[in-house]
């Protein structure tokens, strides 16, 4: 029975930035989003959603799953002869591209079900599809990192792979606040206090910018400290544009404490994941601070290949 995975995402840094033309930096984690076909009536279920798609009873619960479907059809790769059962560790609506990566295995899986070549091209354009009916308008950076994995920086809709060596004995470390909130919403909001202070938020956007500059060459000389200490600057910055809050922070702060190299909100804040830079020394201590509130720390590291298919043999 094929099976594929395809790992999440964080963004190191320039989140909101990027919205008004700013570089972001992305990276792919090992944190993953499972999918195995075998045969059957059509069918696409999730251990955590139930059934998503069922073509025998004509049920679509997940259009965005149903679209993936369709995509393949269309190109003559798919037939209605599968069962795919999806199971992901990703936090689901909380800025680590879990769509983007269910979408990426799921489009995987199907192919080599077929017994087609699941290219990452093809991967790309077909999870693409579906990130378009999840996300309004979305910038294609998480279905980029899920289905080619690395690190990449992102600017105006283009993508550069940076090719850094990343220490065996440095996590990042994700935590989960289990706070909901809109992205549309937060950016939208962001995006109307931008306009009453033009003056000072444009500013914040350029600092947000030289941050960038400086974490690539941090990122290519090896200089994690200073990475992290980067990364404390950016969550500075996300503050000021109100996307952090006083449970964010009181995370944020446990984990300072505990001794990473730095820690920021990832995404669109306002809950969502917190990302953490942690050295191996310290990565107990940051976990135990962690699970000490009540959450759970995901140990990471970059992924570099992306989707894939999952060797039977581990
Ligand atoms: C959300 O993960 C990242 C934001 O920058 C929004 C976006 O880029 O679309 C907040």
């Amino acid at each position: 029975m094929p099976c594929s995975i395809a790992p999440g995402k964080i963004l190191l840094f320039g989140e909101h930035f990027v919205v008004k033309g700013k570089p972001a930096i992305g990276m792919a984690v090992s944190v993953y989003a499972k999918t195995c076909v075998s045969k059957g009536v059509g069918i696409v279920e999730s251990g955590q959603l139930g059934i998503l798609v069922d073509l025998s009873s004509r049920v679509v619960n997940d259009r965005g799953v149903h679209k993936i479907i369709e995509e393949l059809s269309k190109r003559g790769i798919l037939k209605n002869n599968f069962h795919a059962v999806i199971e992901s560790q990703i936090p689901i609506g909380s800025g680590m591209g879990s769509s983007a990566a269910v979408s990426s295995a799921l489009a995987h899986a199907l192919t080599v079900f077929s017994g087609f070549e699941p290219s990452k091209e093809l991967v790309w354009e077909v999870s693409f599809e579906a990130e378009k009916i999840y996300h309004v308008n979305p910038s294609g950076i998480d279905n980029t990192l899920s289905v080619y994995g690395g690190i990449i920086l992102y600017k105006d809709k283009s993508f550069r792979r940076l090719e850094i060596k990343w220490p065996e004995d440095i996590y990042i470390v994700v935590v989960d606040s289990r706070i909901k909130r809109s992205t549309g919403q937060v950016v939208a909001d962001v995006l109307s206090r931008y306009e009453k202070y033009p003056t000072i938020y444009s500013r914040i956007y350029e600092a947000g910018e030289a941050i960038v500059t400086e974490a690539l060459k941090a990122l290519e000389t090896g200089d994690f400290v200073r990475l992290g200490e980067l990364m404390d600057i950016n969550h500075g910055l996300l503050a000021s544009i109100s996307v952090s809050s006083s449970a964010i922070d009181r995370i944020v702060w446990s984990i300072r404490e505990a001794g990473a190299l730095g820690v920021k909100v990832s995404g669109a804040g306002r809950g969502g994941i917190v990302i953490a830079l942690v050295e191996e020394a310290r990565r107990d201590n940051v976990s135990n601070r962690v699970r000490e509130l009540g959450l759970e720390p995901l140990l990471a590291k970059p992924d570099l290949k992306g989707v894939r298919a999952l060797s039977p043999y581990g």
